[in-house]
């Protein structure tokens, strides 16, 4: 796995990121979803694994859960699992930070 830095701190990263608004990032050739929710930062694959539509466009609803704009199959962006399992499980990216920046981890 890879860390690359995606901000200075982890203030940049709110002011950059909308709260609950899914925000797409090319990192090192991966389409990488990142969403703000409830203060948390999380970072799934942007491709959604039904029929490939982009992630990014869709929603994120109170449970954490960032819903498909296609044909709303619903993934949960902590484990990456649609939650009906009618299809295969999202990558998720861990985020860390620290003194020296904000990071996603990529493999
Ligand atoms: S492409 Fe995402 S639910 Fe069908």
């Amino acid at each position: 796995m890879q860390w690359v830095k995606l901000f200075a701190d982890e203030r940049e990263a709110m002011s950059r990121i909308l709260p609950g608004k899914p925000q797409l990032l090319l990192v090192h050739g991966k389409r990488i979803c990142l969403v703000l929710h409830q203060q948390r930062f999380y970072a799934v694959q942007d491709r959604c694994t039904h029929n490939g539509e982009s992630l990014s466009k869709g929603t994120v609803n109170h449970f954490g859960e960032i819903i498909c704009p296609w044909h709303n199959y619903c993934f949960s962006l902590q484990t990456g699992r649609e939650l009906s399992a009618r299809s295969s499980d999202l990558n998720t990216y861990p985020i860390t930070v620290d003194s020296t920046g904000f990071y996603v981890g990529v493999y």
